[in-house]
């Protein structure tokens, strides 16, 4: 059960790195837009921080994608996702990367023809979107599930990454569907931490504690 975050925002980073559960990052260009930073600064930023496995987007044309997923691989290494589109490009490029052992997540999933796709293509990781598929009335998990549940039937060795997460509640049921990582935003991650009877259970014990002092 690994957990990601989906973000380009680095002090999200270091304030989720805190509880040392972080097991990787993914990005997007609407991620990176929104940092307002370059990508390869982004990427060299959150290296620095130890993540150890970094989706990495690339987009364009054919050749364009292929060479700048072997530019950042070459660049950072192992930590180097590199995240291609659901494409007929992107599955070439996939192919490709696959060979040389570099890793790979095919995002913009949204059924299960494209993830057998993207299994043969060698992908190590495919996205599919759970909110975005619930947005337009499909059941997101039920995705998640068939995809986990063939994957699992036919012994494939790709992972699925359940992204577009936006409540707790999809992050922990993508689990339960079957997803090996989720990727979910900084203020989903920092939900599941928290419950009502935790905060209440602590401020009885504070007052028990306090009492108890008191008392002796
Ligand atoms: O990982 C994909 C994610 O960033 C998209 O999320 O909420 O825009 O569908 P959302």
């Amino acid at each position: 059960m690994k957990i990601f975050l989906d973000t380009a925002d680095t002090q999200e980073i270091i304030r989720a790195q805190i509880l040392g559960l972080i097991d990787g990052v993914t990005t997007n260009p609407t991620l990176i837009r929104k940092s307002g930073n370059d990508p390869i600064d982004v990427y060299s930023a959150i290296a620095d921080l130890g993540i150890p496995d970094i989706s990495m987007e690339v987009y364009g044309g054919l050749d364009e994608m292929h060479t700048e997923a072997l530019k950042l691989s070459e660049r950072f290494g192992d930590v180097a996702t590199i995240k291609l589109p659901m494409t007929k490009e992107g599955l070439i490029v996939c192919q490709d990367l696959s060979k040389r052992k570099i890793r790979t997540n095919v995002t913009l999933i949204f059924s299960i023809p494209q993830a057998i796709l993207a299994a043969k293509s060698g992908a190590t990781y495919v996205s599919p979107f759970v909110g975005r598929l619930d947005d337009q009335q499909v059941a997101g998990l039920e995705v998640v599930r068939g995809i986990s549940g063939l994957y699992q039937m036919k012994g494939v060795n790709t992972q699925v990454l359940a992204a577009s997460i936006r409540s707790v509640q999809r992050a922990v049921r993508s689990f339960y569907n079957g997803a090996d990582i989720v990727t979910m935003p900084f203020s989903v991650f920092s939900q599941m931490y928290d419950h009502i009877l935790t905060d209440k259970g602590l401020d009885i014990f504070d007052k028990d504690i306090a009492a108890l002092n008191k008392e002796n």
